[in-house]
């Protein structure tokens, strides 16, 4: 079956793709992704300058998900800029996350990246993981702003990654910001911040930046990243693809996504866990699902989630 979707008019070969953050940061890691099933590379969300990130221990797997503090490690954009053109030349999408520690940050690396081509550039504007950092998106007002400042200096397919939202006024006014910043499509979404995971038998949180804090990803997650697609797709009327990120663990979570509204998915925790091997697994029990429901394509069952 053929599980090739296009989003803002670029083609990726297959739905699945790793997630900003999971095994994306050095060029061997890229390159891997390169070589293997993924239907796309997306890099690390990149800063102006590299970054070593967080202090360790700042990933920290348990049974249901996973909980991180990585504070952005990355080889700086500049570094991104040069390897881009190695990796188009896989033959499927590379999507290059840019995540300024300030506005003007954004504006710099919008343009410096946009000249090297890659096929699209998804600006984050969700990472929770930088001590005293607010998430942007979760003010309005200054992800308008910033949106509107980026906007015209990307020339290629724009995506933004948004945080969880949880509460549908909330919904409702970030669905009003990407409508009026013509965001090409989004991806929905970053872990879900600040949780605290302790180790009952040490008396203390499982990371160690921020007192323990960090974000949530994995199977536990999955619920607050559907209705994220979903409230999304509905209040956008389904104009706006969406890549629907958290929780994609098993071939029929990606099913969910794709009924909920997303177009592609995103694995970020289970790619850690199982290396670029997961992608093949991935489509194989996707496909399986989609035969069980007698689907011809995937197009044909996406936002199709039924009213009880
Ligand atoms: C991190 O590097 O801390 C995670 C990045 C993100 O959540 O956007």
């Amino acid at each position: 079956m053929d599980l090739s979707v296009t989003i803002a008019g670029v083609k990726f070969p297959t739905c699945f793709m790793n997630a900003s953050g999971a095994l994306c940061v050095t060029r061997e890691e890229l390159l891997a992704l390169g070589r293997s099933r993924a239907g796309a590379i997306v890099t690390k969300s990149m800063t102006l300058e590299p970054r070593l990130g967080n202090p360790e221990p700042r990933y920290y797997g348990f049974p249901g998900g996973s909980i991180n503090s990585m504070g952005l490690p990355n080889l700086g954009y500049r570094a991104y800029a040069e390897m881009i053109p190695e990796l188009t030349q896989f033959g499927k999408p590379v999507i290059a996350s840019i995540a300024g520690l300030c506005e003007d940050d954004f504006l710099t690396m919008a343009r410096a990246i946009n000249q090297a081509r890659p096929d699209l550039i998804e600006v984050n504007l969700s990472c929770p993981n930088i001590p005293g950092k607010p998430q942007i998106a979760y003010d309005p007002v200054d992800s308008e702003r910033l949106l509107k400042r980026v906007r015209p200096l990307i020339t290629v397919p724009m995506g933004v990654k948004l945080p969880p939202y949880f509460d549908p006024a909330h919904h409702a006014v970030m669905a009003e910001v990407i409508r009026r910043c013509e965001v090409d499509y989004l991806n929905l979404i970053n872990s879900v911040g600040n949780g605290l995971v302790v180790d009952p038998k040490r008396d203390t949180p499982v990371i160690r930046p921020k007192g323990g804090f960090g974000g949530l990803g994995g199977s536990l997650i999955k619920p607050v990243a559907l209705a994220n697609v979903r409230a999304f797709w509905t209040l956008l009327e389904g104009r706006i693809p969406i890549i629907g990120t958290g929780g994609v663990v098993q071939g029929i979570d990606a099913y969910e996504h794709l009924l909920c509204g997303a177009s592609a998915v995103q694995v970020g925790t289970v790619l850690v866990e199982e290396g670029v091997g997961v992608f093949e697994r991935l489509e194989r029990e996707l496909v399986a699902e989609l035969s069980t429901r007698g689907a011809q394509s995937l197009q044909e069952c996406r936002g199709k989630l039924k009213e009880l």
